[in-house]
């Protein structure tokens, strides 16, 4: 609550009405603001609640206001009573709401009736009502086993809708779990601005690992209260074919009925270190030196042995 002398007050009204005439509409000159009080957005009530009171001059009687907040949108949430009392009624969004409402207040000097007029300011108050939120609940990614230790693997984004030039709209990202937990790699997140972006220190190895499950956090730095909210990265990895098939177990000279055809010769076992059933296990076989195509080998899907037969019969 502020009191203005008499003096300061006039003169600032004299000049207040030639702006309003000149322009006929609010000019943000805090010259000629009188008053500034501040609402917190989500107030619970109960309404009508004070927000202050204008102190002025006895010989002002008839206060009005008119703007924003009162006859321009948002409007009914304020009310001032005969003694300047200034009255909310109704609870301000931040997130909704401008910002700050701009407000004409008249009255009317008994003794001449001369009217004045005065701005009014009252800003609107952020709470931390925001968690922040991922633009995705779930990323995915598939990196290659080779994939360089410290090379970005995947960035996720994130939003808060409270005021960003205070703690309340500002967030910190963290990796709350990696599952499953090897000991050849270890993920870390590196924040720009809103941004998130995942890289691992160590190696993969998709024969320890096929796929990563990260849940990552972000966490705004609220002083009364933190709110926070969480997103999964899958990482899938491929793999990279670093093991080669090799013959275990040497198959010997096998024999042939002569007119046969479509009988299996010989199964040929190989051992290959990639994970059992993925692409880069599976034995390919080819045969050379068999210019007459007699024999075909195929794959056992299941065993990954090469299984050899007889096409065309052969005449002894
Ligand atoms: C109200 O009018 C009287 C008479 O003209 C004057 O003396 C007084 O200063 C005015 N008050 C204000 C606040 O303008
Ligand atoms: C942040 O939010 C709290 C309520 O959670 C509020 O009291 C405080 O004033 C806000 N801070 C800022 C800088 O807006």
């Amino acid at each position: 609550m502020r009191t203005l002398p008499v003096n300061f007050l006039l003169l600032l009204s004299v000049w207040s009405v030639c702006v309003w005439a000149d322009s006929g509409r609010i000019r943000q000159k805090r010259a000629w603001i009188i008053d500034s009080f501040s609402i917190e957005e989500e107030h619970p009530g109960p309404f009508p609640y004070k927000l202050g009171k204008i102190e002025l001059d006895k010989s002002l009687v008839n206060f009005v206001l008119h703007g924003q907040g009162v006859d321009e949108d948002p409007k009914n949430i304020l009310s001032i009573t005969d003694t300047g009392e200034i009255r909310v009624h109704k609870k301000m969004d931040y997130e909704i709401d401008p910002k700050v409402l701009l407000l004409k207040f008249e009255a009317i000097n008994k003794s001449n009736n001369e009217v004045t007029r005065l701005g009014l300011e009252i800003k609107i108050l952020d709470i931390n009502d925001h968690a922040p939120k991922f633009q995705k609940s779930v990323y995915e990614v598939t990196v290659d086993e080779s994939h360089a230790q410290d090379k970005s693997v995947l960035t996720v984004l994130a939003t808060d809708d409270d005021d960003s030039e205070t703690n309340n709209g500002t967030f910190s990202f963290t990796i709350k779990s990696v599952t499953p937990k090897t000991d050849n790699v270890e993920f870390y997140i590196q924040q720009q601005k809103e941004s998130g972006t995942i890289y691992f220190k160590g190696c993969l190895n998709y024969e320890k690992a096929q796929k990563y499950t990260v849940l990552v956090e972000a966490k705004d730095k609220g002083e009364k209260i933190q709110l926070s909210s969480t997103s999964t990265v899958i990482i899938n990895i491929l793999d990279n074919n670093n093991n080669l098939p090799e013959f275990s177990g040497k198959p010997g000279p096998e024999k042939v009925k002569e007119r046969e055809a479509g009988v299996e010769v010989l199964r040929l076992q190989v051992t290959d270190k990639d994970v059992r059933g993925s692409k880069a296990w599976k034995a390919k076989y080819i045969i050379y030196g068999d210019k007459k195509e007699i024999f075909k080998i195929e794959t056992d899907p299941v065993t990954n042995e090469g299984i050899l037969t007889v096409v065309k019969p052969m005449d002894y």
